[in-house]
């Protein structure tokens, strides 16, 4: 069985009346909310208020990607707006261990990624002190990619490091998740399945929520 992240990339947000609905029956473990700032990547993502709107609406666990080159200057306000979870990227801090010292210290769960060029052995010193462990499968910065298979690599190499220190972090995959892919990630040690189009863009979300579910 795997865990499900639904990301609201590719949510159309005037709409969010019909689709918040079917996304809390489908009951995934969190939501994941892409930051962007046309910097780190060329596009602006999620607008950050959508996550203040959204917050009183739902228990649903919120989990903020942060696809941003200073993610420190977020955090505050990511707090304030009901975030349960930071995810930044390894090379956005230049000192990784203190950028989680200070999502700890607001009290959210945090998370460390790597995108698609990026080697997973950058995060491997932090495994011990994050919740989340984030793989690109996808170079970020945009929903309806394909997959990149070849990342697979760096998901059995950190579910290989968990396991041999007993750690309690969690690997995330994000990116070109489907059924068929999705089963690959959880086959090489994938615990969480971050899923944007596949879902959302569907007609039905619980059933897509209930296969990658199944996994
Ligand atoms: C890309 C985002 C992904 C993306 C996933 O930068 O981090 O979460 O929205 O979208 P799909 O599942 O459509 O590849």
């Amino acid at each position: 069985m795997a865990k499900v992240g639904v990301s609201v990339l590719s949510a159309d947000f005037s709409k969010v009346k019909e689709w918040l609905p079917q996304l809390e029956k489908a009951k995934p473990e969190m939501i994941q909310w892409d930051v962007m700032d046309n910097k780190y990547v060329p596009n602006s993502g999620v607008p950050i208020e959508e996550i203040k709107k959204l917050r009183p609406k739902t228990k649903l666990f919120f989990d903020v990607h942060l696809m941003v080159q200073q993610p420190e200057k977020y955090f505050n306000q990511l707090k304030g707006y009901g975030a349960d979870s930071l995810t930044f990227h390894v090379e956005t801090s230049n000192n990784p261990k203190k950028t989680i010292k200070e999502i700890r210290g607001l009290g959210l769960g945090a998370g460390i990624a790597v995108n698609n060029k990026i080697s997973a052995k950058k995060i491997s010193p932090f495994l011990s002190k994050v919740d989340l462990a984030l793989v690109m499968t996808v170079e970020a910065g945009f929903g309806g990619q394909n997959f990149i298979e070849k990342n697979l690599s760096k998901v059995k190499l950190l579910r290989e490091a968990i396991d041999k220190e007993g750690l309690n972090c969690e690997i995330q995959v994000d990116g070109g998740i489907n059924a068929e892919t999705g089963k690959k990630s959880v086959e090489a040690g994938a615990d969480i399945l971050i899923a944007g189009s596949y879902v959302i863009k569907s007609g039905d979300i619980p059933k897509r929520v209930q296969t990658l579910k199944n996994l």
